[in-house]
């Protein structure tokens, strides 16, 4: 009998989402067609490496380098600030690549990391995990059939507690010099990417932030206003252009878990995603009075084939890495994201001018 190759996992981070992506790759192992080994892990906390590696079966080294030495594909999993280093390292290795989102803390840095990509054409993917949601794949899906009309309006309204505290476990997000900046890099870059994905390419923008929290270059609510380059840029739009909102809270209501609610109107059919990121439900109503919801195992089976890979991103990511083919969500769709970011911040800091999206990834 033919032995079954492996492929060898290692992870640079030993956090939140490290252990998240561990006990995801736990569950889906047994469906893949080769063997998961687990290989190195390193943190500079060497007390969350070492609980990692008992929790996981990895084992603890001693620098980033040996963790990639010991696997086939390195997970990043570090803070937002160390990621384009540790690209650095990997790109040169030759090794497949996941890179949590936000890629990096400002655009020269995101850029670079896709240049790096690029330059050494290794497997990459990146943590925007909603672009494998079924729920966000049917609205996509109800958005631009034929019989909704044009989208008119997008509502996106996102909140959690600020997470420097809870489950979290961690308070790095509350240090610009480490995360970037606040709540829309951090965490509703999510919801940009997801703008983008389920209705297109967002061509201007004009937004407002604030700091209840009083910490130096972490706001903790923005609100934007948009417009997208669908439609706005076809002759016959007539004015006709589509337009939406997003506001991105940190609170710190520790009772409410963090949650996310879009509503979109297009011209004959409106559409609501709400619950669980992944599972719904999804509820949408037509100019007809026809309708429906979906949610649960119902969503799932109804959005299998409109996933490109596998419906889990830890198994569609190492199965892309195996077969040494391209992933995705990969590195330069989270460039257009940030470069989206780029300009709502661009726009908050001037007060709430209206400014361009720059796309020149
Ligand atoms: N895709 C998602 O939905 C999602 C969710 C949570 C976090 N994230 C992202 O994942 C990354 C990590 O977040 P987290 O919640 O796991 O944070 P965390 O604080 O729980 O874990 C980060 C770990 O990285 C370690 N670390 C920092 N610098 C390091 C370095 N140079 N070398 C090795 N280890 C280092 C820290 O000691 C810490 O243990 C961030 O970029 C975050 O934005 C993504």
């Amino acid at each position: 009998m033919t032995a079954v190759p492996n492929l060898k996992i290692g992870f640079i981070g030993a956090g939140f989402i490290a252990t998240y992506h561990s006990k995801s790759i736990r569950r889906i192992e047994q469906s893949l067609p080769f063997q998961i080994e687990r290989a190195g892990v390193f943190d500079v906390d060497s007390a969350r490496a070492t609980s990692f590696a008992a929790a996981s079966g990895h084992h603890v080294m001693s620098s980033p380098q040996e963790v990639i030495d010991s696997s086939d594909v390195v997970y990043i999993c570090t803070w937002t600030s160390e990621h384009l280093e540790m690209v650095r390292k990997i790109a040169k290795s030759g090794k497949a690549l996941f890179c949590e989102k936000p890629l990096a803390t400002n655009i020269p840095d995101a850029q670079e990391i896709v240049r790096l990509c690029e330059e050494f054409s290794i497997t990459n993917q990146v943590g925007l995990v909603l672009r494998h949601s079924p729920a966000y794949l049917l609205a996509r899906d109800l958005v631009h059939a034929p019989e909704a009309g044009r989208v008119m309006s997008v509502i996106f309204r996102d909140d959690q507690f600020i997470p420097i505290q809870g489950h979290y476990d961690s308070t790095w997000r509350g240090d610009v010099s480490r995360a970037g900046a606040g709540t829309l890099l951090e965490h509703s870059i999510h919801d940009i990417d997801m703008l983008h994905a389920v209705i297109g390419p967002i061509a201007e923008v004009s937004a407002r932030q604030s700091f209840f929290h009083g910490i130096a270059g972490i706001e903790d609510v923005l609100t934007t206003n948009f417009s997208f380059s669908i439609l706005s840029d076809s002759a016959q739009s007539n004015g006709a252009v589509a337009i939406g909102s997003l506001t991105s809270i940190w609170h710190d209501n520790l009772a409410r878990p963090s949650l996310r609610r879009v509503e979109i109107f297009c011209e004959k059919r409106f559409i609501t995603i709400e619950g669980d990121d992944w599972f719904g439900p999804v509820s949408w109503t037509n100019s007809d009075g026809s309708g429906g919801s979906l949610a649960g195992d119902e969503l799932v089976a109804v959005t299998r084939e409109l996933i490109p890979n596998h419906p889990n991103p830890d198994a569609a990511f190492l199965l892309a890495a195996y077969s040494r083919k391209p992933a995705y969500p990969d590195v330069s769709v989270a460039l257009s994201a940030h470069q989206t970011v780029d300009a709502i911040y661009r726009s908050a800091r001037e007060g709430g001018n209206n400014i361009p999206v720059v796309n020149n990834s």
